[in-house]
């Protein structure tokens, strides 16, 4: 049951809608003062009268309303301080939370709400043969999380990695490839051994600015179709598709759609003329640009002078095939922030085109992620690559379970579920705009805001329940406050994930899963479980914590990441 709901239906306000009263409610910081809480000082103004004066009268049009009475949903209203504050009927609240958890188990928290709709998700999105570092790992995650959310509630999903396969880039590898390359190394190397290629081309290119007339003419050739750069083309693609696909084995990450940049890049042409039809090109410099000036951007340019198209203009044929192949009703970017402009200049350009539905492209932007150690340049060649990062994080773990339990079985495969959660929830657990240092011992801090400390509270919750089986038959006995507040985390569970979709902000549920785990282990150490003072109720919280153990799991799946029995 949706308390907040219920609530807000109840209530009357004139002048404010039902959405606004729910938006309005609140959980109040403890539980003494009741379960929700509306405060009344918006309504002042509206309603000349003072807030206190409001929440008074509305308590009283509550406990005077028999139909609300006689519900039994709330057990106390009480006026203070210009809030209204509620109190639920516990009891009932609990059963019906536990219920359904255990009922609808691994789909608690999913839902039909998006039925009939797609969702295209363009993530992760690497520029083929260049590393996959660890610039790609909010990307990746963030995205595989958002496909998984969009999945759970319903909706189709699209996976998309728009790969950066199109550019000069091309042309050096293939000018390098030929003039130091050799077939095995490369087979062997993968991505390193092209990126050490593409360094090598830029080191000496500085001394032989020839070899970028080479590379021009190579990629030209690439683009009419040159049999031999065609197959070195693929041969690249091929290799590095295959090396990261080990990172996106161990991240569960899965795309349905790998068109990329060149895919669109015979695409092109009927976006260049319906812009001109629209009269929306023009020239300057010998480009051809839409002029943005009216909203405060640089020109988008849809030509270079040469005649070559450019990102926004292959992002722009992309998002009309997308359209047209998946009728979406949104179409999400995960793109690091840096691309604000060019997702802002693309989007508008549609706009004036005349295509209502740009308004349903959203950029998904999020921060940067730098290493402790420091960050990197591709071209430099001093990379880290992600699947080191991921490497590392198990190695690290695998001690650390090793120093903490030695005799753990299967110590491999909690070492993989514990160092790989790190990464992801490393990347996952702030606000995704923020910038972030990752930091090894941080991630894989036991006592932290982190995967692995719900991880073990998982194992420890694991253990109970091997102990004392799962009550499947339970009553309610008089609760106590540890218990009330984790049902009421628990609660907000399909809040949550609803919430991480409308805001594309996987790290709500990364954030309820540590607080959840939090409540849980205040309960295990402040109530006993297997000891309990009588039968009734340590059926009872063995439920409680088999509800609690399903609803983590739950939350992890959505983020991709495992959780090891024991630990
Ligand atoms: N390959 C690009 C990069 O690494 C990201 C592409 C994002 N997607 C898009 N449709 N522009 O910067």
């Amino acid at each position: 049951m949706d308390y907040k709901k219920y609530i807000a239906e109840k209530l009357n306000v004139e002048g404010v809608t039902k959405e606004e009263l729910y938006d309005l409610i609140a959980l109040p910081p403890n539980t003494e003062m009741g379960d929700y809480a509306l405060p009344c000082f918006k309504f002042a103004k509206l309603m000349r009268k003072s807030p206190v004066a409001i929440a008074e009268e509305l308590k009283n049009g509550i406990m005077s309303d028999e139909v609300i009475m006689s519900d039994r949903v709330l057990s106390e209203v009480s006026a203070v301080n210009g809030y209204v504050n509620f109190k639920i009927n516990k009891g009932d609240f609990v059963r019906a939370t536990l219920d359904k958890i255990l009922k609808d188990k691994e789909n608690f928290g999913s839902s039909t709400e998006g039925n009939g709709k797609t969702v295209c998700i363009d993530y992760s999105s690497i520029n083929i043969a260049k590393p996959f570092h660890i610039g790609h790992l909010s990307t990746t995650v963030l995205g595989g999380a958002l496909y998984r959310i969009f999945n759970y509630l319903g909706y189709k999903a699209v996976g998309i990695n728009h790969l950066g396969d199109y550019g000069t880039q091309f042309g050096k590898l293939i000018s390098a490839y030929k003039r130091w390359g050799d077939k095995e190394t490369i087979e062997k190397g993968g991505i390193r051994a092209l990126n050490e290629l593409y360094v090598r081309f830029h080191q000496e290119a500085e001394e032989h600015p020839e070899y970028d007339d080479e590379a021009r003419a190579y990629f030209k050739k690439i683009e009419q179709g040159d049999e031999e750069c065609q197959e070195l083309f693929h041969w690249f693609k091929e290799l590095t598709l295959k090396d990261v696909q080990k990172v996106y084995d161990m991240l569960d990450i899965h795309f349905d759609s790998y068109a990329g940049e060149s895919f669109f890049s015979d695409k092109m042409q009927p976006v260049v003329d319906e812009l001109r039809a629209k009269n929306l090109l023009i020239e300057s410099r010998g480009a051809q640009v839409v002029d943005l000036e009216e909203y405060g951007m640089t020109p988008c340019i849809i030509l270079k002078s040469d005649g070559s198209s450019l990102y926004a203009t292959r992002d722009m044929a992309a998002a009309m095939y997308r359209k047209e192949t998946y009728d979406f009703y949104k179409c999400l970017y995960v793109v690091a922030y840096q691309q604000n402009l060019h997702f802002k200049q693309f989007f508008k350009v549609l706009e004036m085109m005349g295509k209502e539905w740009s308004k349903d492209l959203v950029h998904v932007a999020y921060g940067m992620v730098s290493l402790e150690e420091g960050t990197m340049s591709t071209r430099k060649g001093n990379v880290v690559f992600l699947e080191d990062v991921i490497a590392k994080c198990i190695e690290k773990a695998y001690k650390i379970i090793d120093d903490k339990n030695p005799n753990l079985e299967n110590k491999e495969d909690v070492a993989q579920k514990v160092g790989v959660g790190a990464v992801i929830f490393g990347a996952l657990y702030n606000n995704k705009i923020k910038d972030i240092v990752f930091s090894y011992d941080k991630v894989l801090n036991f006592d932290g805001e982190t995967s692995v400390y719900v991880q073990y509270t998982c194992a420890r919750a694991n253990s109970v329940l091997q102990k004392g089986g799962v009550a499947t038959e339970f009553e309610i006995p008089e609760l106590t406050v540890e218990e009330i507040e984790l049902v009421k985390a628990l609660a907000t569970f399909p809040d949550t994930v609803k919430a991480a979709a409308e805001k594309y902000e996987p790290s709500c549920v990364a954030r309820f899963a540590v607080d959840v785990a939090q409540k849980f282990n205040k309960f295990y150490f402040d109530c006993k479980i297997l000891a309990a003072e009588d039968e009734k109720t340590k059926n009872f919280r063995l439920a409680l914590t088999n509800a609690t153990l399903q609803t983590l799991k739950n939350a992890f799946a959505l983020l991709g990441i495992g959780i090891p029995d024991k630990m």
